[in-house]
């Protein structure tokens, strides 16, 4: 990323002074759509990341923020919901620190960043990540990575309309260098799990697709499984998530729930043990075991939560066909990437193969990341 730029729109939009900070994205191992189900999760924060520029600008409650890599600017009230979809992020975030009791005035921000939108990589969690910190820091507000990680969630829920769970912003919040985070949703315990797998490479190939109504679909998902979960509630007290229910507890109220709620819950209960089967396996340096796990939850998003797409399964056919000992799509799904754990030898041709055939297929070009594990939200 070049900070320079962001460094120089600054000074020439706000002048002398300001602080930089920097929040990544992240990728997920394994353990889709368990963390609002209270389950487990095993994200890592990567090398990508959204920066911002700023400084108190003496108003009380005037923000005057420039998307750099848009060229828009906006200036907005605390007190008013700002039109731009973007601003509506650091409003959010405003408020919602806000609500907790923080003093926020007015600022001057420049932000940018090169986390691919769309792509499951959650560049929308690095923005309120990257603003949580920044005011955090900048106002002294005194709020913990725990705090801003639900300061980030809250501002998904109710200034943006998706009801996500706490992966992506504890990720950018918590992310260490070369350790994945393996978080129990409920508790908000985490362990990093220090992970570099000799002879293998992560890396993902993006879609470049992202389909319409992602979010609504999404939000459906997760009533869909809180819903087979009060039902199962009702003959198990102790159920308060989906993560605390058995595959048997599901079968005993298969009459009750709906096909659709029935299928979405299945995949749920059976994910969070892939998760922990995966996790066993990484502390045994199994990683073909962690790579049949991937695949396994890949048809399980593809054909029981039915979040994935076209695109998507091709791309996770070709990784097969080429030998590639994990794959499957990242994040909400509907489009962006899928994660692939491949070895190294592998490697140059499944890319290739995989870009050219994608390519001639869909008639799009994909992009491909290596991954790289890197911190979370600091000060530059
Ligand atoms: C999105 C959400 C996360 C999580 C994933 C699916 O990234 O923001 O909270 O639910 O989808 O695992």
């Amino acid at each position: 990323m070049d900070l320079q730029r962001i460094k120089n729109k600054f000074q020439s939009l706000f002048g002398e002074g300001g602080a930089l900070y920097t929040a990544p994205g992240r990728i997920n191992l394994i353990g889709e759509h368990t963390d609002y189900n209270g389950g487990f999760v095993l994200p890592g924060a990567i090398d990508k990341a959204m920066y911002c520029m700023i400084k108190p600008n003496g108003t009380t409650d005037t923000v005057k923020a420039y998307a750099l890599d848009l060229e828009e600017m906006d200036e907005f009230q605390l007190d008013d919901v700002p039109i731009k979809q973007w601003a509506k992020y650091i409003f959010g975030v405003c408020l919602e620190m806000i609500k907790r009791g923080a003093k926020i005035q007015g600022f001057d921000v420049v932000f940018a960043g090169d986390v691919p939108l769309g792509a499951g990589m959650s560049s929308s969690a690095a923005l309120e990540s990257c603003f949580g910190f920044a005011l955090n820091d900048m106002y002294n507000l005194g709020f913990d990575r725990f705090e801003l990680a639900k300061i980030g969630q809250a501002t998904e829920h109710n200034y943006v309309g998706v009801k996500c769970g706490i992966m992506d912003q504890f990720a950018s919040c918590f992310g260490k260098e070369g350790s994945l985070i393996r978080l129990d949703c409920r508790s908000l315990e985490y362990e990093y799990v220090p992970f570099d797998p000799k002879g293998y490479r992560l890396v993902l190939i993006n879609t470049c697709v992202e389909h319409e109504l992602a979010s609504s679909a999404y939000n459906k998902r997760r009533e869909s499984c809180e819903n087979a979960a009060s039902y199962i509630r009702k003959y198990h007290p102790e159920v308060e998530f989906l993560r605390d229910a058995t595959l048997d507890m599901l079968k005993e109220v298969a009459n009750e729930v709906s096909a659709e709620d029935y299928i979405r819950a299945e995949f749920v209960i059976e994910e969070i043990q892939r998760l922990l089967d995966a996790c066993q396996a990484l502390k045994e340096g199994d990683y073909e075991t962690v790579g049949k796990k991937m695949y396994e939850t890949h048809i399980g998003l593809s054909r029981k939560y039915e979040v994935s797409c076209p695109e998507l399964d091709f791309l996770n056919d070709v990784a097969r066909q080429c030998g590639v000992t994990g794959s499957r799509v990242m994040g909400g799904g509907f489009g962006g990437c899928t994660i692939n754990l491949v070895k190294d030898e592998l490697h140059d041709g499944f890319i290739k193969r995989a870009t050219e055939s994608y390519e001639q297929k869909f008639k799009i070009k994909p992009k491909v990341y290596d991954v790289i594990i890197k911190d979370g939200a600091r000060k530059l």
